[in-house]
């Protein structure tokens, strides 16, 4: 499954807040759409919100008129703003933005190449995501055994990145390398991707998934029905990995009951100049919490904490798997010698 592709001038995904009843995809012409479809979640996961936002600054790059390379730079670095105030906390989506921007400004004077620089960026990103989802899946496979019930959390698969997966990529190559693995899902409220977006991708591929609720975690664990846990990230700071809300709690509940606690993500996930006080946890809005679906659950008015995200510190963490490597026991200098060599 490709979550994205470029068809001469219009971006073309999958609305992911349709799934899994329908799979309905989604046209986008303008950067603005591009924009208005990551902050409604309608594409999400941090490689994914990173490569669509280099296809919105593709967009505004191939429908510009712009005459001279100033003014199309222009243009792109005011996509680039509205772009990057829509989520705040995946690092993949301002990595992904400033690497397009600084190929445009590489690029030679003539308008056509500027434009041409942008949108090749951006098919490169998408490819590149596919090949180190892979070899993340490839080297984190030889952390999984035959037999495993491994737990995760909220989605990390295909849908997540434009293809294959970064937790789920590791679950989905160990299976290809002919071992039986089980998954148990959270349905991960309030927005419920593991209920409607990892238990479809894993029903569609033929592995083996229950889900439960967020809150059985404790219980699947102390009656000994998951032996791992591996989840993904969307941003990995100098000490600590940020990540869905509700990960810490599976993190902390794996270190008391000697369960691993893997973690898989690209190194474009990787931002080693900030620790996580330093970095913004996305708060989203109280309907989020209040509704169900479309049934309102809580009393009119109550007040409502909703972060999208939280923090494992590195304590946590028995290993994070990335295109380089599986860091065990991860710390500052690790992560950066990797991330030095991407
Ligand atoms: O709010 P979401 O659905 O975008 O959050 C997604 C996650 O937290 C994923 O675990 C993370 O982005 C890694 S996806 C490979």
């Amino acid at each position: 499954m490709r979550t994205i592709e470029w068809e001469d001038g219009v971006v073309v995904t999958i609305d992911q807040t349709k799934l899994p009843h329908e799979l309905a995809l989604l046209k986008m012409k303008t950067c603005e759409e591009v924009a208005e479809a990551i902050k409604s979640m309608k594409v999400r996961g941090a490689p994914l919100i990173g490569v669509t936002a280099a296809y919105g600054l593709a967009l505004t790059a191939y429908h510009s008129t712009a005459r001279n390379k100033q003014d199309l730079l222009q243009e792109l670095k005011e996509s680039a703003e509205t772009l990057r105030r829509t989520r705040p906390t995946a690092v993949n989506l301002s990595w992904a933005i400033d690497r397009v921007l600084r190929k445009a400004e590489e690029a030679a004077e003539d308008v056509k190449l500027v434009a041409k620089a942008v949108m090749d960026e951006a098919v490169r990103m998408a490819d590149e995501d596919v090949e180190v989802n892979r070899r993340i899946g490839r080297i984190g496979a030889e952390l999984i055994n035959d037999g495993d019930v491994v737990l995760t959390h909220c989605n990390a698969g295909s849908l997540a990145t434009v293809g294959y997966g970064t937790a789920l990529g590791v679950i989905r190559a160990a299976v290809g390398q002919g071992k039986r693995v089980r998954v148990f899902v959270t349905e991960t409220r309030p927005k419920l991707q593991g209920a409607k977006l990892t238990a479809y991708e894993l029903k569609r591929d033929g592995i083996p998934v229950t889900l439960i609720t967020d809150n059985a975690v404790g219980y699947v664990m102390y009656k000994r029905m998951i032996n791992k846990v591996i989840v993904g990230a969307d941003r990995i700071v100098k000490d600590a990995v940020i990540n869905k809300v509700g990960t810490y709690e599976i993190a902390a509940l794996a270190h008391e009951n000697e369960v691993p606690f893997y973690v898989a993500a690209p190194t474009s996930s990787f931002d080693l100049t900030r620790t996580a006080e330093d970095v913004i946890i996305e708060e989203r809005s109280p309907e989020e919490v209040t509704y169900i679906g479309s049934v309102h659950v809580a009393p009119e008015g109550v007040d409502v904490f909703n972060p999208a995200f939280d923090i494992t510190p590195f304590q946590y963490v028995d290993a994070i798997i990335c295109e380089g490597g599986i860091l065990f026991k991860p710390n500052y200098e690790a992560v950066l010698s990797v991330y030095k060599g991407r």
